[in-house]
């Protein structure tokens, strides 16, 4: 496997296709939702080199075998080559399947990830994890198929609305929070908001004007995991840090029924961390208080809106080895093992 995270940027869509000189077989699969965006990455390719187009509908109901399958069907009927390359346009389901169809094709052939929510752009696109549910039980059968590179423009993400604005600016904060307080202190600060302005039917990013400031926090928090990710390749041990909030999240998710997002309630479970680092004496009093004003400012929801019984029986259900990701400070996880009263005193 190839063990190196690319990541690339670019002004406007079309910039991918300067990464993407010299290939002789692409064959591109995005989420039916940026079918313009596939079309104009189309078609600023020389001739002849796009062998196949496929949209796909994405949903988590969806993001399984049948559907990764299905597309390598497509590949076949395409006649691709071991040599030819799929490029992965949308969201994290769609560089979840497509990055497995290519894993699985021929025993493998190259893909590129070309992310259009700001989780993918964030987290899910980078790092080579691919994989699709199985029942139910989300990501079940995957493999680690590193992309050839990561295509990251802010111009995409104009179009998202605010619930996955809020899930991909928690992930970034949580990347900035485990890995560098610097960044997060001008994340917090830039003017980054999930917010919609009022009266606009866009939800103005990029065109505001610290577009630049925001382009560079997106590259930085993907370098971020990227960075990880290359230490840690096969998550055998620092990549369990990316995991802030999520245990509590998972167990909010679980609890809202699908109302909360994943995004959503890793911003929440990162507060409720923050709490239990605080009463274990592992961080300074005031930490989680801070993090709640700031992720109020850039628009997220940080008030868990589930008591701890019922956080801590959905917890058990999740347990990986009983460790939790907290925090010593900003930009200080550490990855410990709480006791069950603990966790129950402190996050109250
Ligand atoms: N491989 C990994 O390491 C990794 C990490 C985190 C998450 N994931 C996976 O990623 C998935 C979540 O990713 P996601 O949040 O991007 O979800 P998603 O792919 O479902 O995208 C969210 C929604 O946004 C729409 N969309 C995409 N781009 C858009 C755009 N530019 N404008 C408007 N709408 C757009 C999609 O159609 C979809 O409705 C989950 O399945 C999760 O398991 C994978
Ligand atoms: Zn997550």
């Amino acid at each position: 496997m190839n063990k190196d995270v690319v990541i690339i940027r670019g002004e406007k869509v079309t910039d991918v296709s300067a990464r993407l000189a010299g290939e002789k077989e692409i064959y591109i699969v995005h989420d039916v939702n940026v079918a313009n965006v596939a079309a104009s990455v189309a078609g600023a390719l020389p001739a002849g080199v796009v062998r196949g187009i496929t949209g796909i509908v994405t949903s988590e109901e969806l993001k399984t075998m049948d559907t990764a399958v299905k597309l390598t069907e497509k590949f076949l009927e395409a006649d691709l080559s071991r040599g030819a390359l799929v490029l992965a346009i949308g969201g994290g389901i769609t560089t979840d399947i497509a990055g497995f169809a290519a894993s699985m094709y021929k025993r493998g052939i190259r893909w590129a990830a070309f992310p259009t929510t700001l989780l993918a752009q964030v987290d899910a696109a980078i790092g080579g994890k691919t994989g699709v549910n199985l029942r139910g039980y989300k990501n079940m059968l995957g493999a680690f198929h590193m992309p050839e590179f990561t295509f990251l423009t802010s111009t995409v993400l104009e179009t998202l609305p605010e619930k996955e604005l809020r899930c991909g600016l928690a992930e970034m904060l949580k990347t900035f929070l485990i890995g560098d307080a610097d960044v997060y202190a001008r994340a917090v600060s830039s003017g980054f908001s999930a917010k919609i302005p009022d009266g606009q039917g866009k939800n103005g990013l990029p065109s505001r004007k610290n577009a630049k400031i925001q382009d560079e926090l997106i590259f930085r928090a993907a370098s971020i995991k990227a960075d990880i990710v290359c230490r840690d390749p096969l998550e055998h041990g620092e990549r369990a840090v990316l995991n802030l909030g999520h245990t509590f999240g998972h167990a909010i998710e679980h609890c809202s029924k699908g109302e909360i997002a994943h995004g959503e309630a890793v911003g929440m479970g990162i507060i409720l961390a923050a709490r239990l680092s605080e009463g274990l004496g592992l961080a300074q009093k005031g930490l989680a208080a801070g993090l709640e004003k700031d992720f109020q400012r850039v628009g997220l929801e940080t008030a868990c809106p589930y008591g701890i019984d019922e956080l801590a029986a959905a917890m058990k259900k999740d347990k990986k080895d009983g460790k939790l990701v907290l925090l010593k400070g900003i930009g200080q996880p550490v990855i410990t093992t709480v006791k069950e009263d603990d966790l129950r005193k402190y996050t109250k």
